[in-house]
């Protein structure tokens, strides 16, 4: 089960061409591809003749064909022609999906079409405001994408599983305050006056001690934007003063394939060093690193959860961010399921 009536990131805009484009968002497979005015279409991944993939096929104008006997839909998915035959049977005909391009990804609205409203896709502004440098990147995991936001919503892991780079022990022994509402839940960290770890000493260029934060904002259906940075010790951070300091938020917009898959589009916007393009790819570069280490994780987690469907996971006080999360997308379920 998936939560309808949401946009899901189904790919980064500079991935979505004139060649069709595959992905399956929810279990449903789609097929997306830009028109040759550049706007996006995107239909059911699947060919009312004899059910070939149709990002198998092809683009001739503006036409989708399908690779198998020719079939060809215009851009509100209505076939146009098809072989060996006068005129078109009824029901060759895509369905079509809400699709919309903003803050650098492709959008999908999954659910009831005329529910669709751009103004509900997350809010990202800090990924296409000029002030702000955004970068990222695509993993596609064997696990579910609730496991990826317990792991998201709960930094305590950093310790053990990033100890080279943004892990120290200090995460460990500061406390944790949650909050949350019908639809959101943050978790909020401070670690003070301690060594930064080597991510933040180089970014800060400075070894001396500082103020740590880190504040993990989950929003439905299943996005995660962390608040991360550090400030020189005592300057203010916590009270809103981040002049002495750096900040990035981490971008993480999990997107389900099936029960046990996940594509996670994950990046991270800064507004330090802006105009530093090799900063940029070494901070992409680094995360595709850290987020490697999460997925060895997570797909071994995953796999053992499906061998021991008896046994049910345990929740500390460490995982309260993500039980919550947990219980507003049942929540949210619960009440789709009601409708
Ligand atoms: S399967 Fe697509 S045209 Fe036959
Ligand atoms: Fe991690």
């Amino acid at each position: 089960m998936f939560l309808q009536d949401y946009w899901y990131a189904v790919a980064w805009d500079h991935e979505i061409k004139r060649q069709p484009f595959g992905r399956t968002v929810c279990g449903e497979p789609i097929v997306l591809y830009r028109q040759t005015s550049g706007a996006l279409s995107a239909f059911e991944d699947c060919c009312p003749h004899r059910l070939l993939p149709l990002s198998k096929g092809f683009l001739q104008g503006e036409h989708l064909v399908c690779k198998y006997h020719g079939l060809r839909f215009d851009h509100c998915g209505n076939c146009v022609w098809m072989p060996g035959q006068e005129g078109i049977h009824k029901e060759a005909k895509l369905r079509i999906y809400p699709v919309a391009e903003k803050h650098r990804f492709v959008w999908v609205w999954i659910g009831d079409p005329a529910l669709a409203d751009e103004k509900n896709i997350p809010d990202l502004s800090w990924c296409s405001d000029p002030n702000w440098v955004f970068e990222g990147s695509t993993y596609y995991l064997k696990c579910n994408y609730q496991l990826l936001v317990d792991n998201l919503m709960d930094l305590s892991h950093e310790t053990f599983v990033h100890p080279s780079s943004i892990g120290q022990h200090e995460i460990l022994e500061a406390p944790i305050k949650v909050t949350s509402d019908a639809t959101s839940v943050r978790v909020t960290r401070w670690m003070h006056n301690i060594d930064p770890p080597p991510f933040w000493a180089s970014n800060l260029r400075s070894f001396e001690k500082c103020d740590r934060w880190q504040i993990c904002n989950f929003t439905l259906p299943a996005n995660v934007m962390i608040d991360v940075g550090v400030a020189l010790a005592g300057t203010g951070a916590e009270n809103g003063d981040r002049s002495k300091g750096v900040t990035g938020i981490v971008v993480n917009l999990m997107t389900p394939e099936s029960e046990t898959t996940t594509w996670y589009h994950w990046g991270m916007v800064r507004n330090f060093q802006t105009e530093d393009r090799g900063l940029t790819f070494r901070i992409r570069d680094g995360q595709a690193a850290v987020f490697a280490e999460d997925t060895e994780i997570l797909e071994a987690q995953q796999e053992n959860i499906l061998r021991r469907p008896d046994r049910e996971l345990l929740n500390f006080k460490i995982d309260a961010g993500g039980v919550n999360a947990r219980r507003i997308i049942e929540r949210e379920l619960a009440r789709q399921g009601a409708k």
